[in-house]
């Protein structure tokens, strides 16, 4: 198991089942694990907005037996010339994991590379491996299986098909990503879910065809056209992702019985339809509890009590 939790794709499959079937006691049995992380401390780096990540981890921890401390984007010295190296080194003097939320991957990269204790990725630009673990938590929950499903991914190829490219592919499952043209998922990591998906008898798509994408699909997933930090692009996504709506005619081409996942935040009337993100097939609330659940399991493996 990987010291760090910083891409789904350090991870084998036996990693990520033994943190889903973790994470299935802890939903279980949340009172047995009251002192798993007891007089730990998590650092929690954001440099940008975040209601679940920022909440699920505190709580989280807290509900363990240890503390979270926030240190939002005035908080440390980061926007005034401290380096990530001299951070993440000062912190390891005190604390017992930091999970950090960044722009640039290579600042998460750049704190494992230098701390001492755990670095969890809370999302960066390029990835957003937590999520992807809750969001497998919650398809194992709702299919009984992941080995053998398809996911369709539709919108940016951006931090969350990233992850969702990552850990379908590690579990055996088809990934297809739709995305609209110049919005392609990075060709690095596309190339290292086909070596995964061949390992694992998964499959991975890549088309400018949302039809193609979401045909037959198990699981239909979507995310905002801008992400954070893409504020600017905002009104020439909006007009370039026509057609990339996740709506009832998108659904009916899925399986009959396929399920609805988002992240969040959503945004109705772009990426996704109200009816279909609040009609029955839609899981999102249950996604957003798996974080509690799934972040509480690497908490435990990366800094508990042994
Ligand atoms: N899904 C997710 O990470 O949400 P936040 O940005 O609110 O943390
Ligand atoms: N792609 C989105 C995910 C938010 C959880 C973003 O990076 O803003």
């Amino acid at each position: 198991m990987p010291r760090h939790f910083v891409s789904l794709a350090d991870h084998t499959a036996e990693d990520l089942r033994a943190y889903l079937d973790l994470a299935r006691q802890l939903k279980l049995y949340p009172a047995a694990f009251k002192e798993a992380c007891a007089g730990r401390t998590l650092a929690m780096i954001f440099q940008k907005p975040s209601l679940r990540t920022r909440v699920s981890f505190q709580t989280g921890i807290f509900q363990l037996g240890g503390q979270g401390i926030y240190l939002g984007p005035k908080d440390i010295q980061l926007h005034r010339g401290e380096t990530i190296a001299d951070t993440a080194r000062v912190l390891s003097r005190y604390v017992d994991g930091i999970m950090a939320r960044v722009f640039a991957h290579a600042d998460v990269l750049d704190l494992a590379a230098h701390a001492s204790v755990p670095v969890i990725n809370g999302l960066s630009d390029l990835l957003h491996p937590a999520q992807v673990l809750a969001d497998l938590q919650t398809i194992e929950e709702k299919k009984g299986r992941l080995a053998g499903l398809k996911l369709a991914f539709l919108g940016d190829g951006n931090n969350m098909a990233h992850s969702l490219l990552h850990g379908g592919a590690i579990m055996g499952m088809s990934v297809a990503i739709g995305h609209p043209r110049g919005y392609a998922p990075d060709p690095e990591v596309v190339t290292r879910a086909r070596e995964l998906a061949a390992a694992s008898g998964g499959s991975v798509l890549v088309t400018e065809d949302p039809r193609e994408a979401v045909a037959e699909a198990d699981v239909v997933y979507t995310d905002v056209w801008a992400s954070m930090g893409q504020e600017a692009e905002r009104e020439e996504r909006l007009a370039r992702f026509q057609g990339f709506q996740v709506d009832g005619a998108l659904m009916a081409l899925a399986d009959p019985a396929a399920i609805f996942m988002h992240c969040l935040p959503a945004h109705r009337g772009e990426e996704v339809a109200a009816e279909v993100i609040d009609g029955p097939a839609s899981v999102v609330f249950d996604q957003a509890e798996n974080r509690l659940h799934a972040q509480k399991a690497i908490m435990i493996r990366l800094m508990g009590r042994r």
